[in-house]
């Protein structure tokens, strides 16, 4: 059934480089190049342009990023190492560039992801709700993009949770860093989901412009008979992260911006996104 898959011990990035100390999916090689090469013809990245690109605008990291990492924190967030059966949902494939303002690429940025599973729970321990967990879904993933500044997940489309007694309309959060130092925290929601106009999350956002950019089309993989969907966020960062001179790597994955506690900062940031979605 898993033909994208043979196992995770070969990793292998889209350019065909391996990255040191990056867990990456082994992809099957055939499959994986039909599939990019899709997703970037499918989607036109508007770079190279004259004019500037919409900044990604950042959101609140809210309280459920991992507190403790799952064991396995590769691109596939289907399949936990090496198991056999995958998490439930709509298996989506979860593409990307990152990208300065004028459309330069961003190589060596860790994008991180995680998001509920088909239950509406997180891997944070505060972050279970009722119905419990899939324990098949690895809820948080990582990937080093490459020299074109791109990255790859797969995943599941994002489905809603309440929090507290409101709910989130379904999203994914993203977090870029660089060096090791976190320089965007940002979220992507389906384009055209009938909750978003009332989460208050994306009500925060006033800007037109901005609000469109974090909305992402969820479109159907041709030929797919899974029914798998495709999905582009590209993510244009306000200011130029520098590169090194000699393009290496100086630092890992940025800090989380909770406390261990998991409590929001002082200043603020973070952590507005109300209580556990247990908590009802
Ligand atoms: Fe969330």
């Amino acid at each position: 059934m898993l033909k994208w898959f043979t196992g995770k011990r070969n990793f292998l990035q889209s350019d065909g480089e391996s990255k040191m100390n990056v867990p990456l999916a082994n992809w099957d090689r055939r499959s994986f190049l039909k599939w990019s090469s899709f997703s970037m013809a499918a989607f036109t990245t508007p770079g190279l342009m004259a004019e500037e690109l919409t900044r990604t605008p950042a959101m609140t990291e809210g309280p459920f990023y991992p507190d403790k990492m799952p064991l396995d924190t590769d691109n596939d967030l289907l399949v936990i190492n090496d198991a056999i059966t995958p998490a439930v949902g709509e298996i989506t494939y979860l593409t990307g560039k990152v990208l300065s303002a004028s459309g330069e690429p961003l190589r060596n940025a860790f994008v991180e992801i995680w998001q509920v599973d088909n239950k509406a729970s997180y891997i944070h321990t505060r972050g279970e709700n009722k119905e419990g967990r899939d324990g098949n879904f690895q809820g948080y993933g990582r990937f080093l993009t490459d020299s074109k500044g791109q990255y790859y997940f797969r995943t599941i489309k994002p489905v809603p949770y309440r929090a507290g007694r409101g709910f989130r309309t379904p999203h994914i959060h993203v977090a870029v860093s660089k060096n090791g130092q976190r320089i965007l925290t940002t979220q992507l929601l389906i384009n055209g989901h009938e909750l978003n106009a009332e989460d208050g999350v994306y009500r925060q956002i006033r800007d037109p412009q901005l609000r469109q950019s974090i909305l992402v089309d969820f479109k159907p993989l041709p030929d797919s008979k899974l029914g798998e969907l495709a999905a582009n966020f590209d993510i244009i960062l306000g200011k130029t992260a520098e590169e090194n001179a000699e393009g290496t790597i100086k630092g890992g994955i940025g800090k989380s911006e909770l406390t261990r506690e998991g409590r929001p900062p002082r200043n603020g940031r973070g952590g507005s996104q109300g209580r556990p979605p247990g908590s009802r």
